[in-house]
């Protein structure tokens, strides 16, 4: 079973394909971050006009990597939802016309669903992209930290999940780039925020943990904005200073004790709750998906807490990709999940789990 992924739900538009559902043998990306990154976010108009350029050159170099034809290929997954309405849209209608003109069946695909289904891969043939040793069992914990979602779901088996907790405001990834911004990094900051973090003073600062009353959920506004003030307190001023002046007022000692103080409280905000729920409902894995799950703190904070080893996917699959699509796409078609019409699939910007 080899599924051809698309993955349009942002700034990359990303090609995977898979065999199987554990067999990663093409992963072709190309971001327009760049085209962004001077508005401090994503714009969705550029967004949407990069994927119609790249989209078919996208597809075409992943069935080069792969060395296949469309004849080889048993199917097409394509992300519906979640994400933006023009980029999915590109997406869903390239999809939706190469299922047509070359007769395979269409998947469609949840984004989130997709960031944890990378942990499936344990072979690749895409040198650069090294596989995990196993593949995770059921019942699994899925901690879901990316910069529009930020979520734990119980998985008993395939397609059979519920949401445990999610966000009740800000993503992690969101507020890991708005301080970045604070401290006068480019967008997306998380990383530069992760790398400023590992060069400070983790108890330099003493940042606000919120309470919320679901037990498995998370916020991230609160914490954003503890930053803010004591940002402009450290500088000597009140609220009313602009958040866009601190970059050059805080000392390059500040910005790196800011970042670690804030870098420990949001890893411990999802880490308190990992650990609550492997302790409520025992499960055999641990699995974690989406941009953030490549972050230095939080992989760290884990390993301390958590009694259960936790096998992280390469890096280049915990952001944007199409293997995720791919892979969830693999799993449908093995367990004949209903198939999306190729002349009606409409795209879901608010899809949730
Ligand atoms: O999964 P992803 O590529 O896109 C979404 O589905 O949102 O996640 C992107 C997010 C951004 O907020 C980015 O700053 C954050 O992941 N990110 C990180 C790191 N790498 C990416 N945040 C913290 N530490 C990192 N190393
Ligand atoms: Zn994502």
């Amino acid at each position: 079973m080899i599924i051809l992924g698309i993955e349009s739900s942002c700034d990359e538009t990303a090609v995977g394909i898979v065999r199987d559902g554990n067999e990663l043998l093409a992963n072709t990306v190309l971001s327009s971050m760049d085209l962004h990154a001077k508005y401090g976010g994503v714009i969705p108009e550029i967004a949407a006009r990069s994927h119609i350029e790249a989209i078919i050159p996208v597809v075409d170099q992943a069935l080069e990597q792969a060395q296949l034809t469309w004849d080889d290929i048993d199917g097409i997954a394509v992300t519906y939802g979640a994400g933006l309405l023009g980029s999915l849209l590109i997406g869903v209608l390239t999809a939706r016309t190469l299922a047509i003109v070359h007769d395979k069946p269409l998947y469609a695909i949840n984004h989130v669903e997709a960031h944890l289904y990378v942990n499936f891969i344990t072979k690749s043939q895409v040198p650069e992209i090294k596989p995990r040793e196993a593949q995770p069992t059921f019942p699994m914990l899925g901690i879901i930290v990316s910069g529009g979602h930020s979520q734990l779901v119980l998985f008993q088996d395939h397609f059979d999940y519920v949401l445990l907790g999610q966000t009740q405001d800000d993503a992690i990834g969101e507020a890991y780039d708005k301080v970045a911004k604070m401290i006068g990094m480019p967008y997306p900051g998380g990383i530069n925020v992760s790398i400023m973090a590992e060069k400070g003073d983790v108890n330099a600062y003493k940042l606000p943990k919120a309470r919320l009353t679901g037990k498995y959920d998370f916020s991230f506004s609160g914490l954003k904005t503890a930053v803010l003030r004591l940002s402009q307190q450290l500088v000597g001023k009140d609220h009313t200073l602009p958040s866009g002046a601190l970059p050059e007022l805080l000392s390059d000692d500040q910005k790196r004790d800011i970042c670690a103080s804030f870098a420990q409280v949001a890893s411990e905000t999802i880490v308190d709750k990992a650990l609550l729920a492997v302790e409520e409902f025992q499960p055999a894995s641990v699995i974690i998906g989406g941009g953030v799950a490549a972050n230095t703190q939080l992989r760290r904070n884990l390993a301390e807490r958590l009694n259960i080893p936790i096998e992280y996917p390469d890096m280049k699959l915990c952001g944007d990709n199409g293997a995720m699509v791919a892979t969830l796409g693999c799993f449908k078609a093995m367990n004949g999940a209903p198939q999306a019409d190729p002349y009606t699939l409409e795209v879901a910007p608010s899809l949730s789990m």
